[in-house]
């Protein structure tokens, strides 16, 4: 028995916002900055009130309707986001009102950037124990909200979005190998550090990040994951024909696909329109490229997450 993929959707909020919308703005950036830094040109961002299980629901739609199946036969619904609409109930639960469905499984999942990764591999394992038949996963954030606009190191390259996938169990190849890793003694480099108390913020509510010590990490552990889940499979990584790795930085994602031998034109990228949009950037670049009929039924897909933890993961596929 096999987890597969059998359905693809995504949505972004509004308008895209250029870097030079963004200097217009107030903020003390400029485009060219940004772009030779992280490669980002735009991002989306959500109206006030809009919501992560907003966003979810409209990729959500797009997604069982790519797969033919109606949010009724839903029997496992995994959220993974580090923006939730409330502290609870979980932001899983929501969607799944929206959608009404009743009776399914439902939770979040937080992994920050990795979320994404990390659901789909906990999808996986219910599919292939055999108790779950169809799971809607989805990875939906408005980091916006959690930004410091006033912080010009780090307000640039967040965007707001929702991508999700139907998976399904199945006798042909789907997942071929997973691989979760996490390592607490890093969670200073990437957190918000702040909480609700008493009716009140205790700590910083906004995202802080240690830039260069998040890029180094990210470049090492993304290139060992993929080459870990390539052996799990038994496969190597010149058999992978599509590597979406998580969409913060360009440069990251060149010295990965460099690390692992493969060349650029193997790589989705869409940090360029979307930004960062943390556990929604790998479903969402997922779903540009089998929209725009670049991943083709058959392929070999590796999905890499990375992010706040730390945490990082791989998820290698057959589509
Ligand atoms: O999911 C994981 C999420 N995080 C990431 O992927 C981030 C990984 N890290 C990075 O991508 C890079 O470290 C950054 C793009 C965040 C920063 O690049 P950097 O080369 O490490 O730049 P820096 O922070 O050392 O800043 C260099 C200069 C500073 O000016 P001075 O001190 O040299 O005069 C900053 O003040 O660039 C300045 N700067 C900016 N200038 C224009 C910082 N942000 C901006 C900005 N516009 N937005």
């Amino acid at each position: 028995m096999f987890a597969r993929i059998t359905g693809v959707g995504s949505f972004l909020p509004g308008q895209p916002v250029s870097n030079n919308d963004l200097a217009l703005r107030g903020i003390e950036t400029n485009d060219e900055w940004i772009v030779s830094r992280t490669g980002i040109k735009a991002r989306h961002l959500a109206e006030p009130g809009q919501t992560s299980s907003e966003l979810a629901l409209e990729a959500s739609h797009r997604a069982l309707a790519a797969a033919g199946i109606d949010a009724s036969e839903l029997d496992l619904i995994i959220l993974a986001t580090s923006t939730p609409d409330f502290i609870f109930p979980s932001t899983a639960c929501l969607l799944q009102g929206k959608l009404g469905n009743q009776g399914a499984t439902a939770f979040d999942i937080q992994a920050v950037c990795s979320g994404f990764v990390y659901a789909l591999t906990m999808a996986e394992k219910f599919i292939r124990s055999g108790s779950h038949k169809k799971a809607l996963v989805v990875g939906a954030e408005v980091f916006s909200r959690i930004l410091d606009w006033n912080d010009r190191g780090t307000c640039v390259l967040f965007g707001d979005g929702a991508g999700a996938v139907v998976l399904e169990a199945s006798d042909k190849p789907g997942i071929l190998a997973t691989s979760l890793h996490a390592d607490g003694a890093h969670h200073g480099i990437l957190s918000v550090p702040g909480n609700v108390c008493g009716g009140a913020v205790t700590g910083d509510p906004f995202l802080r990040m240690d830039g260069k010590a998040v890029f180094k990490f990210a470049v090492r552990v993304l290139a060992e994951v993929a080459e870990e889940c390539c052996t799990l499979a038994g496969i190597s990584p010149a058999e992978v024909d599509w590597l979406i790795p998580h969409q913060a930085n360009i440069r990251i994602i060149e010295a990965t696909a460099k690390k692992m031998g493969l060349p650029m034109d193997k790589v989705i990228v869409t940090v360029d329109q979307h930004g960062n949009t943390s556990a929604a950037s790998v479903p969402l670049a997922l779903d540009v490229a089998v929209r725009d009929g670049r991943i083709q039924p058959g392929q070999k897909i590796m999905l890499e997450g990375v992010g706040g933890g730390f945490t990082w993961g791989a998820v290698l596929l057959e589509f």
